[in-house]
């Protein structure tokens, strides 16, 4: 019987595969499962070489119970043109760039995947938001409109717009921190750690010790090391203002946190009365992993989990330009009465006033759709599969990467690939250039160039050398991640030729952005 009374098709603006459409026979996919799929082992999809393909990630949101194939769940209606460069032309726009692929010009890179910041591609329905927007200085609309999703994602009180996410920590921490303070974090992404140290004070990441070991399979390996942060509260009262979770950790390769370990990390912070917050950049897609990796309830929404996660917590950073699907914007929120109170005056003095934050009214717009839209189900299963696709070619390859698959990036692991190049010659920052050179792809060095530089002005080599794919949202198709699989097999194949790098000018912090670079052996470039 099914007359089909009181059943619905979702509108356009809903998950579009319904739970009830859950493909019959199948279970949804358990993190045991989702690694058998990721590694190939008994998988047909990974034998037959099919597709973003496969059914991992839940198996319940195909469009048929004969395809495998997990499809872009949209369809493109505007497009822009890349242009392909020859060899020879980007050996001299590397030289130009003084070996550092931010100095590139984007028109000379093919597919980028520098980073997944800011750089997704906007859906019909945030463009007609935008169209829709109040651009008054005070009170506008699109503030309340901004507003009121924040907190109903969130459940946090007080909410300020930013022109992105490193303006919200840079207000946090202004406010906050005062020098020798500490701030423990599972990993802090380099503007978080910046902006700590330029209050001086210090950011120390505690990840599990699974987190170190690239190789190593773990559910959570964003998870923070609770009896590690129990001992720090413990061993240094008064000095650590705030303790900081980053989901996904995108230092640490893009990994979840569970929500025990937000659970549990918010009851050590309670015992020893210190607030904890989110850095929430990434937090839809680590929702999505919390719902196909953790044990609980099946038929969660992504919104019901991400809910989940922020009532662990008292406060957020937020840059948009990730699952915010903008291309700028961010946001601090928090429940804090008074400490909203000085953060706003602190925002009125640098990003504008309170209900624009140094955005227009249409970005506000903008991101209200787009937090919405980075929760449904459909793209989350696709976004997740593709990172995962690339994976499957590469591990099949042979080369090392940082396992399982991340949210947003996959982290080739360069100091495994390249081990005749040591950290002090920067074998991320050399695979990030080799891969430019001879695919026109640009990934970003996440290792000793990043992290290496110490405050006082020493080096130490960062615990990982990672080279990072980023993955825009929305923006590339199944046939460019094939093609960034052929060109990183290709080098892999010729990983024995390629020589190390130094450094011959750099800036005092951040130095990544700016630094200027030399190959030791010229030849070949
Ligand atoms: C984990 C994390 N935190 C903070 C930021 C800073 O955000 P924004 O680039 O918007 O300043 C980023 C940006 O990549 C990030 O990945």
């Amino acid at each position: 019987m099914n007359s089909g009374e009181g059943r619905r098709l979702p509108t356009e603006d809903e998950s579009w595969w319904p739970n009830d459409l859950v493909a019959v026979g199948e279970t949804r996919t358990r993190f045991q499962l989702n690694h058998r799929l990721t590694t190939g082992a008994g998988n047909p999809d990974s034998r037959r070489g099919t597709s973003l393909a496969g059914r991992s990630g839940a198996a319940a949101i195909l469009p048929s119970m004969f395809t495998h194939t997990i499809i872009e769940p949209f369809r493109i209606r505007t497009v822009e043109p890349i242009v392909t460069r020859r060899r020879e032309e980007r050996s001299l726009a590397l030289h130009t760039s003084h070996f550092n692929v931010f100095a590139l010009r984007a028109g000379d890179v093919l597919i980028d995947l520098l980073t997944d910041s800011g750089t997704g591609a906007m859906s019909a329905n945030q463009w007609s938001a935008m169209m829709r927007s109040d651009e008054s200085y005070a009170g506008a609309r699109s503030f309340f409109t901004f507003e009121e999703t924040v907190r109903d994602i969130t459940g946090l009180t007080h909410v300020l717009p930013t022109h992105q996410g490193r303006a919200a920590e840079r207000i946090l921490f202004t406010t906050l921190l005062k020098p020798s303070d500490i701030v423990p974090n599972n990993t802090h992404f380099d503007t978080t750690r910046a902006n700590i140290e330029a209050r001086g004070a210090e950011a120390v990441d505690i990840p599990i010790a699974e987190a170190r070991a690239p190789g190593t399979l773990h559910p959570f390996k964003g998870n923070i090391d609770l009896v590690a942060l129990e001992q720090l509260l413990r061993e240094k009262p008064g000095r650590v203002p705030l303790v900081l979770i980053t989901v996904t950790n995108n230092s640490g390769g893009g990994q979840p946190v569970s929500l025990a370990n937000l659970r549990g990390a918010r009851a050590i912070c309670d015992r020893y009365g210190v607030p904890l917050f989110l850095d929430a950049c990434r937090f839809a897609e680590n929702a999505w992993f919390i719902r196909l990796r953790e044990p609980g309830p099946e038929q969660r929404t992504p919104t019901a989990i991400a809910r989940d996660m922020f009532a662990c917590v008292v406060g957020c950073t937020m840059s948009a330009k990730k699952d915010g699907m903008a291309n700028i914007g961010g946001f601090l929120a928090l429940n804090d009465d008074s400490l909203a109170e000085r953060c706003r005056n602190n925002l009125i003095l640098t990003e504008g006033f309170v209900t624009y934050g140094g955005l227009a009214g249409y970005d506000l717009e903008a991101i209200a759709v787009g937090l919405r839209e980075a929760l449904q189900e459909d793209y989350l299963h696709y976004r997740i599969r593709s990172i995962e696709y690339l994976a499957e070619k590469l591990m099949a390859g042979g080369v090392p990467l940082v396992q399982p698959p991340g949210g947003h990036a996959l982290y080739i692991d360069a100091r495994s690939m390249l081990p005749h190049i040591p950290p002090s010659e920067y074998p991320a920052w050399t695979l990030s250039c080799a891969l430019y050179l001879e695919a026109g792809v640009r990934a970003a060095e996440i290792g000793s160039v990043m992290f290496g530089q110490q405050p006082e002005g020493s080096e130490r080599p960062a615990a990982m050398e990672l080279l990072r794919l980023a993955f825009p949202r929305r923006v590339y198709t199944q046939s460019h991640v094939d093609y960034i699989a052929e060109a990183v097999l290709y080098l892999h194949a010729r990983r024995g030729q390629l020589r190390g790098m130094r450094i011959t000018d750099q800036p005092a912090t951040l130095r990544h952005f700016s630094v200027k670079m030399a190959p030791l052996d010229p030849a070949g470039w």
